[in-house]
């Protein structure tokens, strides 16, 4: 048996690879035209066994944040390896619903649930839904009674951590519109006293996405245990407690912890706090599928202004824009972009797409000559989820590799289907 490079690589001859295969192979044997979003399966595969092999005998849920990535083919290699789901809305809580997710390892978070996605969260019988106030923890439980139910609840806190990380994806310091703070708990606690129609089963929380180390893990997770142990002490039979997700990926600065190492780090804790019999809920999204998933796209043309000097300008146009990738527009976010069939290097370029917004622009990386096609790096996570159709752009296609192979294609809808509902708008 050969073994892979699983995820992104270069042949010896700079030739850009995804598990192993040539990516222009990839996309000839897909069929695809560009952009084009390609996925390694086997990469994901592996990540979530090493995660699930990382709680040992401990009792846990692996609850992956479907926002991340929503492709079927990747939700359910996660699932198969026993992961469970922490959905954010009824549109993702039905999906992992219909995918096959047991509902005891499905957690419902969101800030505003509106009163059918906690009905359908009831109906399903879920592991609990994540109360984010105390007065949402009042509408769960009038629809609970409404529906002659008692209701798996948790508390979502927020630890009034700040964390290393873009302020657009920081959630747990106290400004934020997220979880419960620590002066709000005992309204939600005298909620819960009185109530027949509510059952505290766990305390949660999540600080933000990018981490780039264990420590405001950790430090997060010593407030959810702090809340935990009260809960006990008031005499709630709990059953787990969730430190959330948020483990960084290498987008190119350097190597970070892989999530492994984030629930060694957690299980220890645990057994330091004496809470190990608790069952841990993670929830991680970007870790487990980020550095598997690439854009391809292709250069439109090459434009430069100035000659030589200071005021020389050289840009990169490629066909796929802000709509097809938006963390760069929206996070300022960096992803590696490569030529597809050589190494990179050679004369400085701006990346940009074709939208009409000065924001449609991926960067500055350098191009010996002008490619054909390049590469867009660690584009698995929060890529696909969050494009959209702007400027009357198809959305992209999606290619699923696994082993080497293409096992799956998800078409773009092509532009004639967007021309189409707009003309029936
Ligand atoms: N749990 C909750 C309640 C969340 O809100 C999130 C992400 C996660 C888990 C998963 O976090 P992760 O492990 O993926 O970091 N669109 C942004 C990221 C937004 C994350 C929102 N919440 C981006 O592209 O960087």
């Amino acid at each position: 048996m050969t073994t892979r490079t699983l995820g992104f690589g270069r042949s010896a001859d700079g030739v850009a690879t995804l598990g192993g295969r040539p990516l222009r192979d990839l996309l000839l044997e897909a069929g695809v035209p560009t952009p084009a979003y390609f996925y390694d399966l086997s990469g994901i595969r592996q990540r979530i066994e090493r995660l699930e092999q990382a709680f040992g005998a401990a009792p846990h849920v692996s609850a992956y944040a479907i926002k991340a990535n929503s492709a079927g083919s990747i939700v359910r290699t996660l699932l198969s390896a026993g992961a469970g789901i922490d959905a954010v809305s009824g549109g993702e809580l039905e999906l992992g619903l219909r995918l096959g997710a047991a509902p005891r390892k499905i957690v419902l978070s969101g800030v505003a649930k509106l009163d059918r996605e906690i009905d359908r969260a009831l109906s399903a019988d879920i592991l609990a839904i994540q109360a984010e106030s105390p007065l949402e923890l009042l509408r769960i439980e009038a629809r609970a009674r409404a529906l002659g139910q008692v209701a798996r609840v948790a508390l979502r806190v927020n630890p009034s951590v700040s964390i290393d990380s873009h302020a657009h994806v920081a959630t747990g310091h106290d400004k934020a519109k997220f979880g419960i703070l620590a002066r709000d708990l005992g309204s939600a606690f005298e909620t819960l006293q009185r109530s027949q129609s509510l059952k505290l089963v766990g305390i949660s929380t999540h600080v933000g996405s990018m981490l780039k180390g264990t420590d405001p893990y950790l430090e997060s997770a010593r407030v959810v245990c702090d809340v935990a142990q009260a809960a006990l002490g008031r005499g709630h039979a709990l059953e787990y407690v969730d430190f959330g997700g948020g483990y960084g990926i290498d987008y190119g600065p350097g190597e970070l912890p892989e999530p492994a190492t984030y629930v060694s780090a957690s299980l220890r804790f645990l057994a330091e706090r004496g809470l190990e019999k608790l069952m841990l809920v993670i929830e991680p999204g970007r870790s487990l599928v980020g550095p598997f998933g690439v854009l391809l796209a292709r250069v439109v043309q090459e434009k430069h202004s100035g000659s030589g000097g200071d005021d020389e300008r050289r840009w990169l146009m490629i066909d796929a824009g802000m709509n097809d990738l938006l963390r760069p527009a929206l996070y300022q976010a960096v992803h590696r972009i490569e030529p597809l069939q050589a190494l990179p290097g050679g004369r400085p370029h701006r990346v940009v797409g074709p939208v009409c917004e000065s924001t449609d622009d991926f960067g500055e990386f350098s191009f010996d000559a002008a490619p054909e096609l390049v590469v867009i790096r660690d584009a698995g996570a929060y890529g696909f989820t969050m494009a959209s159709e702007y400027n009357g752009r198809a959305l992209p296609a999606e290619v699923f590799v696994d082993d080497g192979k293409v096992v799956h294609v998800s078409p773009s809808p092509g532009v004639e289907s967007w021309i189409t509902r707009r003309l029936e708008a």
